[in-house]
């Protein structure tokens, strides 16, 4: 059976319940993966896991290997890649805690290593992107959320920033301007790589925070993303099972 791919993000650097039978250091030719490829059981089904800011959570989102990863969880066997996001939310729907499968993106990232082709081949590639996320597997992952009775918002606008600093008031008004209704650090290029390499790619958002201005607190603190974090989980570990062995 080909194994489901599971991207961590921030509180994710392990996958609770995961059962690890192996760790794999993936030598790829853009160089090295955040951390070793962990394959194991989630449920009765085989998955592979990768911790996108590393195993100790040091890589911040604009020094992450995006091109490595993705190639080296292809090189595993994987076809189906699900990206876990810890966002923040812009749009009066997107609170804390709400859970959300993306289905456009806005990327406002610059000066990351985002192409496989990069002129090295000679020739020149130009993916479709019109839907960025594979609609095969975002609607497996809502499937997966209703099954496990978890409430999801079925679409939404990713606007992926640079990072590692949060946005200011005015740069997240300008993103609802624009139609974003979350934002995140690391949504790109880790969506157009994936389309590159053939990989059928969604992600399961999670809201963290209101995004800059939107909140009632003033000023956006760890801990409030710490506590956040924590009430999804196990709701999340819940759908990536289900969505592993169905
Ligand atoms: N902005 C960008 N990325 C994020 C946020 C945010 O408010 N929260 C979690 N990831």
């Amino acid at each position: 059976m080909i194994p489901l791919a599971i991207i961590g993000g921030s509180g994710f650097s392990g996958l609770p319940s995961l059962l690890v039978s192996d760790a794999q250091t993936v030598a790829t030719p853009f160089g090295e993966t955040s951390a070793p490829v962990t394959r194991g059981r989630l449920g009765d089904a085989e998955v592979l896991f990768l911790p996108r800011h590393g195993p100790s959570h040091h890589l911040p989102p604009h020094r992450i290997n995006y091109r490595a990863n993705l190639w080296a969880l292809r090189n595993c066997g994987a076809e189906h890649v699900v990206a876990l996001a810890a966002v923040g939310g812009i749009t009066p729907r997107f609170a804390p805690t709400v859970l959300a499968v993306p289905d456009q993106i806005i990327d406002y990232t610059y000066g990351r290593e985002h192409s496989i082709h990069d002129g090295t081949t000679g020739t020149v590639e130009h993916i479709d992107l019109t839907t960025p996320y594979c609609e095969e597997l975002r609607q497996a992952l809502i499937s997966a959320c209703t099954h496990t009775g978890q409430t999801v918002i079925d679409t939404g606008v990713y606007g992926a920033t640079q990072g590692p600093r949060l946005e200011t008031a005015a740069e997240i008004r300008r993103y609802e301007r624009d139609g974003c209704d979350m934002v995140g650090m690391t949504g790109m290029p880790e969506a157009s790589l994936a389309r590159e390499l053939g990989l059928c790619y969604a992600s399961l958002a999670f809201v963290v925070n209101w995004a800059a201005g939107k909140g009632d607190d003033g000023i956006i603190t760890m801990q409030e993303i710490e506590a956040n974090l924590a009430l999804c989980v196990e709701r999340i570990v819940g759908v990536l099972t289900n969505l592993a062995t169905v």
